[in-house]
C-alpha cells in the first residue's frame, strides 16, 4: 500500500514543478502576442526595455505608440485629447501587456471573442500605479471600466449615451481605483516598491536586465509551495499507518 502512495506523491510533486516552469517565460494566447518570447532588436521607444526577450513584434511595439492603432482601434481621446504626460503611461501599460514574457503566474482564461487568455491581478509596483494616477488625474474620461460598455458603432470606442466626461481624479478617487478598475482587475494595487522583487514594474531600465523575471519566479514558487501541500496532505495518513 505505502509504496504506491509514495509514487503518487512523487508524481504529484513532478507535475507541480512542471506547472510552475510553464508559468515562466511565456506569452499569453491573445490577439497580437507571439507564440513564444524571443529577441526583438529595435523594439520601439517605450517598448525597448523588452528587446532582449519579448512577446511583442516590432510592429506591435510601433502600434503601441499610436492613437487608434490597428491593435485595438482604441481611442484614448474619447473625452477630448489626452495629455502626453498621461498617455505615456497608457503606452507603457500597452508595452508591458504586449511584450512582457513574465506575466505567466497571472494568466487566466478569458471569455471574450478576441482573446483566449487574459491577465488577472498582476501585482503592480506602488510607484508605477501612483505615477500613472498622478499624471492622469486631470485628464478626462466617461468610464471607469475601459474594457466594456463603449459605443463601437463608428469603429472606435466612444462614450456611451448618457455618460459624462469627468476628470479621472473623480472617476478614480485613488490610484488603486485606476489601476484595478480600468482593465477589469488585470492589475492589483500593491504597497510593494520597485526593486522589492515582489511587484511587477511597468517602467524599468533594462541596462540591469528585466526585474520582472525574478518577480515571476517568486510568485510561481509561492504557488508551487502551496500546491506541494496537497501531496503532503495525502502522504500524512500513510505515515501514520506506517508507524
Ligand atoms: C509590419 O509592418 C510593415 C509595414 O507596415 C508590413 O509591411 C509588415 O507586413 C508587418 N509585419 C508583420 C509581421 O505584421
Ligand atoms: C452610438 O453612437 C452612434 C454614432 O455616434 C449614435 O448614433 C448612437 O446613438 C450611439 N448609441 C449609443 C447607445 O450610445
Ligand atoms: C539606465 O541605467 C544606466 C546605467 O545605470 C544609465 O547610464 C542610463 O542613463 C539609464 N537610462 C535611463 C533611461 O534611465
Amino acid at each position: 500500500m505505502a509504496p504506491q502512495w509514495l509514487w503518487l506523491d512523487l508524481l504529484a510533486v513532478l507535475v507541480v514543478a512542471a506547472e510552475r516552469d510553464s508559468l515562466l517565460n511565456v506569452c499569453m494566447d491573445a490577439k497580437h502576442h507571439k507564440q513564444a518570447p524571443g529577441r526583438e532588436d529595435g523594439l520601439h521607444e517605450q517598448c525597448s526595455p523588452w528587446k532582449d526577450n519579448a512577446c511583442c513584434t516590432l510592429n506591435t511595439s510601433h502600434a503601441a505608440h499610436q492613437d487608434q492603432s490597428y491593435l485595438y482601434n482604441f481611442n484614448w481621446n474619447h473625452c477630448g485629447s489626452m495629455s502626453e504626460r498621461c498617455k505615456k503611461h497608457f503606452i507603457q501599460d500597452t508595452c508591458l501587456y504586449e511584450c512582457s514574457p513574465n506575466l505567466g503566474p497571472w494568466i487566466n482564461q478569458a471569455d471574450t471573442s478576441w482573446r483566449q487568455e487574459r491577465i488577472l491581478n498582476v501585482p503592480l509596483c506602488k510607484e508605477d500605479c501612483e505615477m500613472w494616477w498622478e499624471d492622469c488625474k486631470e485628464d478626462m474620461t466617461c468610464k471607469e471600466n475601459w474594457h466594456k460598455g463603449w459605443n463601437w458603432t463608428t469603429g472606435t470606442n466612444q462614450c456611451p449615451r448618457g455618460s459624462m466626461c469627468l476628470a479621472m481624479k473623480f472617476v478614480f478617487p485613488e490610484p488603486k481605483d485606476l489601476c484595478e478598475k480600468i482593465w477589469t482587475n488585470s492589475y492589483q494595487y500593491t504597497t510593494f516598491q520597485k526593486g522589492s522583487g515582489r511587484c511587477i514594474q511597468m517602467w524599468f531600465n533594462s541596462t540591469q536586465g528585466n526585474p520582472n523575471v525574478a518577480v515571476a519566479k517568486y510568485y510561481s514558487r509561492a504557488r508551487r509551495d502551496f500546491a506541494a501541500c496537497l501531496p503532503l496532505a495525502l502522504l500524512f495518513p500513510v505515515l501514520l499507518v506506517l508507524q
